[in-house]
């Protein structure tokens, strides 16, 4: 049937149902539903199990050492901006320490990997937020913080991936992750290159929401208060960085006793 042939090749560049067919149990559900059964915390307390994860995320890597951290703080700021509650914004804090949750399923050769990627492991990194998402599925009390944390990398076009949500299907918490994200991945130094000034970032920014990959509205915030976002972003990375080093400090001692 010509029909069922066609909407086959629809779905079929969506990545999420090639790795919804894939993925076993074990890979999709790094938190347990039971662990989480018989107990309920404050979203103070989130807050902090979650920094915990945050860390245990960027922690593996030199190269993401600091990333979810910028990330998370960039979000809050900017959620503030935009007008959330005081609660939405501490939700939004947690989102980003928990955006890249996924990345603990990627190999470390990817994640370390010095040259560009291949396709393959391109295509297995895209994976990280569809481990992220049904990671935190089975939380309820996690659903929306969910959704603004693993759409990070949708696009309004629909051109994202892994779940391509367009436009209005896109919530605002969402569309604030995806600009605290490319904020930070462009602006932080890596090992291997020195983060964008102020004039890149914005023209990235600014071509991104031109070709309806990010929130115009959300970017002109980022860009109209640059440098209180910028030094927010910066201090929260410096924390990580520090904490960071301590944590290889203590790494070797173990190692050495
Ligand atoms: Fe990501």
């Amino acid at each position: 049937m010509p029909d069922l042939v066609d909407a086959l090749f629809d779905i079929s560049t969506i990545e999420y149902i090639w790795l919804d067919l894939v993925s076993p149990d074990p890979a999709r559900n790094i938190l347990k539903k039971e662990l989480f059964n018989t107990l309920t915390l404050e979203m103070d307390e989130i807050v902090d199990l979650a920094l915990i994860f945050s860390r245990i995320i960027d922690f593996r890597s030199r190269f993401t050492a600091r990333h979810s951290a910028g990330v998370a703080k960039t979000a809050e700021k900017l959620a503030q901006l935009f007008g959330f509650s005081s609660y939405e914004c501490k939700m939004m804090l947690v989102a980003g320490y928990l955006h890249d949750l996924g990345k603990l399923a990627i190999s470390d050769d990817i994640l370390e990997k010095p040259s560009k990627l291949d396709e393959e492991e391109v295509n297995e990194m895209r994976a990280h937020t569809f481990y992220t998402y049904h990671s935190l599925e089975p939380i309820e009390q996690l659903k929306t913080i969910n959704t603004w944390a693993s759409f990070h990398h949708e696009k309004l076009s629909g051109n994202g991936y892994p779940f391509h949500i367009a436009g209005d299907s896109l919530s605002i918490g969402s569309r604030i992750m995806a600009v605290a994200d490319v904020f930070t991945a462009i602006t932080e130094d890596r090992p291997y290159r020195k983060g964008m000034d102020f004039k890149s970032a914005a023209k990235v920014l600014s071509n991104m929401v031109e070709s309806n990959a990010l929130d115009g509205r959300i970017v002109g915030l980022l860009i109209d208060n640059y440098s209180e976002l910028d030094n927010i972003r910066i201090a929260s990375q410096n924390e990580a960085a520090e904490q960071y080093e301590n944590f290889l400090l203590v790494c070797s001692e173990q190692s050495d006793t």
